[in-house]
């Protein structure tokens, strides 16, 4: 089965096609970062106005590269959700208008379900229950996955997402856009241990996220400490990497230590982290020990598959495809749009074959 993705819910406009859900055939990614990188963020109008410019040569060449023909494709699969709007306007449309004309079948996906799905390729399949950590400049939640497509969140941010705290942190020290990845290449020159930021604990025992704290630490440690921010162009000082290392050694605490006490409470049989963030490498190490310890696999997307892709909608898709959901020419863009969210009494119930009388 052949299945096109098309992603727009943020700056990247994105096209892939997918063979079984599982083999990336080709995968097209145009990056707005030149655009938005003046404004230290995505400026949504500028967003929505180049994904219209793209989406037309994004497509045709995920088409060339896989060497295949529109005709070919056995149905589409588009994020609806969540995103800015303008921007997933785009991507809906677009592929709403294109299986109408080729009498395709397509789904909306949401697209953090297509961030979950980003782990399908290059790594074994994925085994259920299943935990899910996905973090990207946009989300920092932690999913139980009983089976596939059935989820239940069981820790969200409070308010900031990791990424958009490591990029609120890059442009208060003058670092850049997006500030990911300069963090994490200044960390690793830097001392963890230099600034002792203490990982944020919800007052009411919930294994939530909480950034916003931090990067008021961040702060306050820069005015007090006399750190003057980078200039364009300069050399980072000694004191901007310590303190780069030190933010993103409490980031990762905090995200680690959260997904291995839902680990040991509900006994997942595979750990999965995707979106921006699971670029970060010391991310990556961390996670890999912890799961080690529990001796649990871990999976991660390859790089160019953890920041925003039309593969892993497409592989999402392709799920939805395969149990026969089609979506309807009146689908529209949600904003808001959340991963349902199961009882999870009720499905642990259900596959030990007990019926509830309702
Ligand atoms: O998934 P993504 O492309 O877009 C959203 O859906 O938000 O994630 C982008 C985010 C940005 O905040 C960026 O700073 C962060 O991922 N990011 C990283 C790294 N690479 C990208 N954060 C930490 N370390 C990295 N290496
Ligand atoms: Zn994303």
């Amino acid at each position: 089965m052949l299945v096109l993705g098309i992603e727009t819910s943020c700056d990247e406009t994105a096209a892939a096609v997918v063979r079984d859900g599982r083999e990336m055939v080709s995968s097209v990614i145009s990056s707005q970062v030149p655009i938005h990188k003046r404004f230290g963020g995505v400026v949504p109008e500028l967003a929505s106005r180049e994904h219209l410019d793209k989406i037309v040569p994004v497509v045709s060449e995920a088409f060339e590269r896989a060497g295949v023909s529109a005709r070919e494709i056995d149905g589409i699969a588009v994020t609806v959700g969540p995103g800015l709007v303008g921007s997933l306007l785009v991507g809906v449309s677009y592929a709403k208008a294109m299986a109408y004309a080729l009498k395709k079948p397509f789904v909306g996906v949401n697209h953090i379900e297509g961030h979950i799905y980003s782990v399908a390729f290059e790594n074994p399949p994925i085994e259920y229950p299943a935990e899910a950590l996905i973090v990207s400049g946009g989300h920092t939640n932690i999913f139980f996955i009983p089976e596939p497509g059935k989820y239940k969140v069981l820790s969200r941010t409070r308010d900031d997402a990791a990424g958009e705290a490591f990029d609120k942190v890059a442009k208060l020290l003058g670092l850049g856009y997006p500030g990911g990845p300069i963090i994490e290449r200044l960390a690793r020159e830097g001392n963890p241990n230099a600034v002792p930021f203490s990982i944020p604990r919800m007052g009411d025992g919930l294994p939530d996220f909480s950034f916003s704290g931090l990067k008021t630490a961040v702060t306050k440690h820069v005015r007090e400490s006399g750190l003057a921010p980078m200039e364009n162009g300069g050399e980072p000082s000694q004191e901007i990497k310590d303190l780069a290392a030190s933010f993103q050694h409490v980031v990762v605490q905090s995200l680690v230590r959260t997904m291995e006490r839902i680990a040991e409470e509900h006994y997942p049989r595979t750990l999965i982290v995707a979106g921006g963030v699971a670029c970060n490498g010391k991310l990556r190490e961390v996670t890999r020990e912890m799961a080690a310890k529990l001796n649990l696999p871990v999976y991660f997307p390859s790089p160019h598959l953890s920041t925003d892709n039309a593969a892993m909608i497409a592989a999402a898709g392709s799920v939805k495809l395969l149990a026969g959901e089609r979506g309807n020419l009146d689908m529209n863009a949600d904003v808001t749009l959340r991963l349902q969210n199961v009882d999870l009494e009720e499905e642990a119930a259900k596959r030990a074959g007990v019926r509830y009388r309702l």
